[in-house]
């Protein structure tokens, strides 16, 4: 969570993170987002978290990553992560709506990752949505989980499409944190009674489907 005085806070992903400096990407959707996008040098912007827990790695295995606009940190976090672990392979797809909606593709092609863009509106790479190129990927190979961070929608049909797959499925998923220690229910999931700060972010598919608590 960043906070920036006098004006509020707002859920963030940090997707570098070495010694004292961090670098977020900022999504301006509008209230206090406009106003952290604007933060500049000299300003201050205080930092709390992490809270919860990241997704699951494992070496030895595949993993189709896919990330849809702001969604991107989280999987970038991954990469780093995983790139570490031998025998360990990923695909990672980002999704938006136009090309200058694709974030860090840079970052993400300095890891050594192989990126698929996909954009709705076909100004770069696969024309239509993450998903459905992660569907078509997935026809001719084989993985072992389907990790996504991006809009509830997109996550939704990544889930559907892991469990038609028959593979894992985990979704680091986005809400305003207050107490952090699962006590004030701003966090809550609306209709599953998950805690994103206590249970979450990231969520199993057999936990979203049985909408149960850990
Ligand atoms: S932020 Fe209070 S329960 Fe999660």
């Amino acid at each position: 969570m960043a906070y920036l005085p006098r004006v509020g806070e707002v859920p963030l992903s940090v997707y570098y993170r070495r010694g004292r400096i961090l670098k977020f990407l900022v999504e301006d959707y509008g209230g206090v987002s406009t106003k952290v996008a604007g933060v500049r040098p000299n300003n201050i912007l205080a930092v709390r978290g992490p809270y919860g827990h990241g997704f699951g790695l494992e070496s030895g295995k595949s993993y189709m990553l896919v990330a849809g606009g702001s969604g991107a940190p989280p999987v970038i976090n991954f990469i780093r992560a995983a790139r570490k672990l031998a025998r360990t392979r990923f695909t990672y797809i980002l999704g938006a709506r136009t090309a200058d909606q694709l974030f860090l593709l840079k970052e993400v092609e300095k890891l050594g990752a192989q990126v698929f863009p996909a954009t709705d509106d076909g100004s770069m790479g696969f024309a239509g949505n993450a998903v459905s190129l992660a569907e078509s990927l997935l026809e001719d190979s084989h993985y072992d989980a389907l990790y996504a961070c991006g809009p509830e929608s997109m996550l939704e049909s990544a889930r559907e499409l892991a469990e038609k797959k028959k593979i894992r499925y985990e979704g680091s998923y986005v809400r305003d944190v207050r107490c952090a220690v699962g006590i004030c229910g701003l966090c809550v999931m609306e209709g599953l009674g998950l805690l994103v700060c206590a249970d979450g972010p990231v969520f199993t598919g057999e936990v979203l489907a049985a909408g149960i608590r850990k």
